[in-house]
């Protein structure tokens, strides 16, 4: 039988061997990572088991899954190298106090010389230094001979990476390393050696054994339970077993290379400088679609940043291979194919994320055009300073923000006899590294203790949420807390968190806010609810201490009706934006995030423009419609997959469990959600959009309201419209035409209005007698042939040997230049000059010239400079 080859087979065939040994087939948890908000993309397959590995979370014993996964500290080195991504795929087996060494260890080996067939004798592996078991497994059980097992410290075998002496506290353990030579026969190295060879010595899998618990001063306790926790990188596997000399030259990434292909003109090689930007932009830009499908959108900051500037980079590369036109888009379809069927969510977001790297794409390709001019600019600077240094932290500034290459910069510089500091460049760009993996650090927080693991310590279980039905009950306050701890009991004012056996107060969570209210004592308020929010299944109620109490008090516990209420509406009327705006502007229409509260919604969307006028007011009586039709708002509970089926909206980017709540309001608008409702549509009322805006490339946000704040809008509209009206006597619905009509009044007034000139003698006493050559006089409000009017008027009497009179409007600025006989200045080339710094022209005779431009407000200096340039 054929050995598996192709990625899926690969794939396949790991996650078969797995649950064929028992092992549960999970899915790959979301690039965001679910549990934990402290990471900032999931960077292993392990993340969503921290649980877990804790010995708490899911009942299950052992896991298999194929886990996406982001690293960008290595960012530089994608395309330059055979086997660098920034996305790629984890294969991984998880044992949870269940089997450890002997088996996972010969069950990987069973794994790669069975299943995928490879040579045994093309395998070294690494043990962590003092682990004389896993050496023994290797040697004798596999057979290993002892050159082929190297022994490392904890800075190679141990995972997080020397955790001993560096930390974190928390579970932790020694690691086996299993490494293919891709070119056997040669003599074996040293540890050094062994090293730097990264091309001959792949490494195919990293065993953890997670056995200890680090605690304060780098003491390993050994653990109850072990875990086992092994990953394998797909893309090495899947070069290895197709015999390419890189990642990029798999079945994964053969259609994304032939588009690219196509779309440049460019023959795809190897060992060439294109070779590595295509390799780059393959990487890239599957990096960029995924994260959008899990709802990463490109942002300023966080993961989103991160989105951003790796898809800049990708762009930057093509423009260099001369790709005028946007195209990243294109390479969607490349990857839908290689991966749609196991991520099926790069198909289902076809739409958003074509719109979201189209506007990014077209965005960037205008702040390029900016970086070169900036680059050019920086270059004139420095030459006019005499200088032949290039700073090498404006080189990183520019690579930083508009995705310039260093080799770029330099080559541009060299062409202008400058040599880039690339000392200082690499220091700066060192600064960056630590701040993202400072940002990044998938070892950083991952087993820090939390608040929930505390409160399940000291026994205290998860509340039970009956708010749906209920807006008020009797319970027991069974936990309270501040400042992450617990407290035995708390005083009058202070400020803390309460939490009880069960609750109607809603948490904060889908955009819809925490509810409020009071809990009361035979009637007396102890507690003023102000939020609520969740931690894995405990609802926190934040507040103020009105009267004090202990734990175990049993309370009323009410939460504000009318506020939820208005909630309520607001949320259901979300839902029937979403379908509304689908149904009139397209199915690419998705929620890229939303706020219900009290006081309006509001709701992002993927949407590439702005909306008309017409098409905002279809959208508002779409929802008006389902409004006025009453329909009964209804929830139920079903499997995600059935859900799917029956065509309801699944929010992007969320992440649902396999039982997931759908609200439905009739046939309009299916959507899974976990927040509250109105019980009809008719109880929202009315609604009104309040407002529409871009957030960023493709994305827009829209502001709503309804209920009685709609209607007490279209109260406070028609209240204004009648003052309109009162003031211009207009009759009721009258004040447009009256409008109308008082514009064309003043428009005749002006054209006929005559204005008053100043005298000639007035003008020539109040110029600067000290400056006697040069004057300068502006009349305000005074233009155009006016203002000529006044400057001959001048001509008479002409003492100085320049004047220049100025005037106009909040707008324009008019001017006339006087010469005296004597002087040897030309009025028309003054007028010209001074034309030319308002934004304007101007120009004339000898002795006399005229000109207009815009008003920039700082006419006098414009005046000054010039009167300081005739004089020098
Ligand atoms: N957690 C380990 C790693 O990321 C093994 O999966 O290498």
């Amino acid at each position: 039988m054929s050995k598996p080859k192709t990625v899926a087979e690969i794939r396949e065939a790991f996650l078969s061997f797995f649950e064929a040994k028992q092992h549960l087939r999970l899915d790959s948890d979301s690039l965001i990572p679910s549990n934990d908000p402290t990471l900032l993309f999931t960077g292993a397959g392990m993340n969503q088991f921290k649980d877990e590995f804790l010995g708490k979370g899911r009942s299950m014993k052992r896991a298999t899954t194929s886990q996406k996964c982001i690293r960008v500290p290595d960012l530089e080195n994608v395309g330059a190298t055979p086997r660098h991504h920034t996305f790629f795929e984890m294969l991984g087996n998880f044992s949870f106090g269940d089997y450890f060494k002997k088996e996972t260890i010969s069950w990987e080996w069973e794994f790669f010389t069975e299943v995928l067939g490879w040579p045994a004798e093309q395998f070294v592996v690494t043990v962590y230094e003092e682990d004389d078991e896993a050496f023994e497994i290797w040697n004798k059980d596999i057979g290993l001979g002892k050159d082929r097992i190297y022994r490392f410290g904890e800075k190679e075998n141990f995972w997080p990476a020397s955790a001993p002496s560096k930390g974190p506290n928390g579970v932790c353990g020694p690691c086996s390393e299993i490494y293919f030579d891709t070119t056997p026969g040669l003599p074996l190295p040293d540890n050094q050696g062994m090293e730097e060879l990264p091309d001959r010595f792949v490494e195919v899998g990293n065993c953890v054994f997670t056995q200890f618990e680090r605690e304060d001063g780098g003491v390993l306790a050994a653990l109850p339970h072990k875990n086992i926790d092994v990953g394998l990188g797909l893309e090495r596997l899947a070069a290895i077993a197709q015999g390419v000399p890189n990642n990029f030259e798999t079945d994964m990434f053969a259609p994304c290379l032939s588009e690219l292909e196509s779309i440049t003109s460019i023959s795809y090689e190897t060992d060439s400088e294109n070779g590595i930007r295509m390799r780059r932009i393959a990487d890239h830009s599957r990096a960029v679609f995924f994260c959008i499908a899990d709802g990463v959108v490109p942002a300023r900051e966080g993961r989103g940043y991160v989105v951003r500037k790796i898809l800049r980079r990708a762009i930057r590369d093509a423009i260099e291979m001369g790709v005028e036109e946007v195209f990243l888009s294109k390479l969607l379809k490349t990857f839908q194919i290689t991966m749609g069927e196991c991520y099926p969510e790069i198909i289902e977001q076809e739409d958003t994320i074509k719109a979201l790297v189209d506007g990014e794409e077209k965005r960037f390709r205008e702040v390029y055009s900016v970086g070169i001019a900036r680059l050019k600019e920086e270059i004139e600077a420095i030459k006019l300073k005499g200088e032949e240094k290039f700073s090498g932290e404006t080189a990183f500034e520019l690579h930083d923000t508009f995705g310039f290459p260093l080799d770029t910069t330099t080559v541009i510089a060299q062409e202008a006899g400058l040599a880039v500091d690339v000392g200082e460049f690499e220091k700066a760009m060192e600064l960056q590294k630590a701040r993202a993996r400072a940002g990044s650090s998938i070892s950083g927080d991952v087993f820090a203790q939390s608040l929930p693991s505390l409160l399940e310590e000291s026994g205290v279980l998860r509340t039970n949420f009956v708010g749906y039905s209920e807006l008020k009950l009797t319970t027991v306050i069974v936990g309270l807390v501040k400042d992450n701890k617990e407290l035995e009991n708390c005083q009058v004012g202070e400020e803390c968190e309460m939490i009880l056996k069960e609750t109607p107060f809603y948490a904060e969570g889908g955009g819809q806010v925490g509810d409020s209210g009071l809990l009361s004592v035979d009637g007396e308020p102890i507690f003023e609810v102000r939020d609520t929010t969740e931690v894995d299944g405990y609802y926190l109620h934040h507040g103020k201490v009105l009267k004090a109490f202990d734990k175990q008090t049993v309370i009323e516990a009410v939460i504000d009706k009318k506020r939820r209420e208005q909630i309520e509406r607001h949320h259901s009327a979300t839902h029937l934006l979403h379908a509304a705006m689908k149904k009139t502007l397209g199915k690419h229409i998705n929620q890229a995030g939303s706020r219900v509260n009290e006081h309006s919604l509001r709701f992002d969307y993927t949407h590439p423009e702005a909306l008309t006028k017409d098409l905002m007011a279809q959208i508002e009586t779409e929802v008006n419609e389902q409004i006025l039709s009453a329909f009964p708002i209804e929830t139920n509970y079903t499997s995600l997959a059935a859900a799917k089926e029956s065509g309801v909206t699944a929010l992007f980017g969320e992440k649902y469990g396999t039982e997931v709540r759908v609200v439905n309001i009739d046939e309009f608008s299916k959507e899974l959600c976990g927040g509250c409702h109105a019980k009809n549509s008719g109880s929202i009322g009315y609604f009104r959009i309040l407002s529409d805006k871009a957030l960023s490339a493709g994305v827009r946000r829209m502001e709503a309201v309804t209920g009685l704040l709609a209607i007490q809008l279209a109260k406070k509209e028609q209240t204004h419209l009648a003052e309109v009206e009162f003031e211009l006597k207009a009759p009721a619905g009258g004040a447009l035409d009256k409008i109308k009509a008082l514009k064309n009044e003043v428009k005749t007034a002006k054209n006929t209005m005559k204005v008053e000139l100043p005298s000639s003698e007035d003008v020539l006493q109040s110029l600067d007698m000290e400056k006697k050559c040069m004057a300068w006089k502006h009349l305000a409000g005074i233009k155009g042939n006016d203002l000529r009017k006044v400057a001959d008027s001048l001509k008479k009497n002409l003492n100085h040997d320049l004047i220049v009179l100025t005037g106009g409007d909040a707008e324009e600025m008019t001017f006339c230049v006087l010469v005296g006989a004597n002087e040897k200045a030309h009025a028309g080339d003054i007028a010209k000059e001074i034309g030319k710094s308002i934004s304007g022209g101007g120009g004339g005779r000898s002795d006399f010239a005229q000109g207009k431009g815009r008003n920039n407000g700082d006419f006098e200096s414009v005046i000054e400079k010039i009167f300081g340039k005739i004089s020098s």
